[in-house]
């Protein structure tokens, strides 16, 4: 570099040619930095003015400063035609053809059963329900015993139990979440409890895995006539309008009085069709008011608190609002039948 005798027209005709041979950005950079940079050509240059005669300075700094900024300015056009070379370079390689079709991409949803727990839990919410959880292993305590079902009990061979080798079973309901709740625990309860439970049956409308949903509600002062209010409307919440709602007296050891609670089906409107077994009505699942032994075995007085317990199908209810014919259509994962509902 003849940075001590630097002569101004030959640097600045060399930074022209470089910079014009400069083939891509990086190039140019290291051409810019060469003559532009603090330690370039060009600031050599101005630095060495403090040498010169007194007189001969402003005229050599003024000449050397411009011909910076012409450098400047070479180094700078060079830099927008290279960017739009490359730009250039880009489109001519690369055809955009926005006549072709895209992929589509196939969105899930949720499946109905959820749907529908969802929107039963939106509903005892607003009521002020908490949402409890139980475990789909259970003890026999829990799921029979406390709820007043003894072991010679009919109504443990009505519930087609799945036991495991170290004696505990599947679950055959949500009830025992009301023992789990209740332990150690003093009233008012109000909950729901949905989850899956287990049973040996198998037609089309039971699965040996189904959902159920059990309501519970302790208090002072609770009367059946407070249980039916939640439950119709609870119906008219999930069908968006007033639904018919059978209550057949009935028995379970965990209640007194019980009873079945049946829905008008709506695919046939009660005059009796395949997915109703020509009845007319479909039945929803089990009520009544919480029998006082199971809240004794809980230690709650009976004089003092009542309350009501509900468990039905959540399955059920979901093929009474999408009008499902059968309960397997909705656990065989056919990703074709669960795409109509
Ligand atoms: N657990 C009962 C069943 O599965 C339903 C039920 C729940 C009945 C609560 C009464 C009260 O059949």
């Amino acid at each position: 570099m003849t940075a001590d005798k630097p002569d101004l027209g030959t640097l600045e005709e060399r930074a022209g040619v470089e910079i014009a041979a400069a083939g891509d950005l990086h190039e140019l950079t290291a051409v810019r930095a060469r003559y532009l940079g603090k330690k370039g050509s060009v600031a050599a240059l101005l630095r060495s003015i403090g040498e010169l005669e007194p007189s001969e300075r402003g005229r050599v700094g003024q000449e050397a400063n411009a011909a910076k900024q012409r450098i400047e300015a070479a180094a700078a056009a060079r830099k927008g035609d290279l960017e739009r070379a490359g730009r250039e370079q880009v489109l001519a390689s690369q055809r955009l053809d926005v006549s072709l079709r895209g992929t589509a991409t196939r969105t899930g949803h949720l499946h109905p059963i959820t749907h529908v727990t969802r929107d039963m839990v939106q509903f005892f919410t607003s009521l002020g329900f908490s949402i409890e959880e139980g475990p789909e292993i259970e003890t026999e305590y829990n799921n029979f015993e406390a709820l007043n079902i003894p072991a010679d009990h009919p109504a443990r061979d009505e519930q087609d139990t799945f036991y495991l080798d170290d004696g505990r079973l599947l679950r055959t309901h949500t009830s025992n979440v009301q023992i789990r709740v209740m332990a150690g625990r003093k009233p008012p309860f109000r909950f729901i409890a949905p989850g899956r439970v287990y049973r040996h049956d198998l037609s089309p409308r039971h699965s040996p895995m189904f959902h159920q949903i059990e309501g519970f509600l302790v208090d002072e002062r609770v009367t059946f006539g407070d249980l039916k209010g939640v439950l119709y409307g609870f119906g008219r919440h999930l069908m968006g309008r007033d639904i018919e709602l059978r209550f057949r007296s009935n028995h379970f050891p965990f209640t007194e009085p019980s009873a079945e609670m049946d829905y008008a089906c709506v695919l046939c409107d009660k005059q009796g069709c395949a997915a109703c077994s020509q009845h007319g009505w479909m039945e929803w699942g089990g009520c009544g008011m919480i029998h006082p032994k199971v809240l004794e075995r809980c230690e709650i007085d009976p004089d003092r608190y009542q309350g009501f317990a509900f468990g039905m199908g959540i399955d059920r209810t979901a093929m009474l609002r999408y009008g499902i014919p059968q309960l397997r259509h909705l656990f065989e994962g056919d990703v074709r039948v669960l795409e109509q509902i």
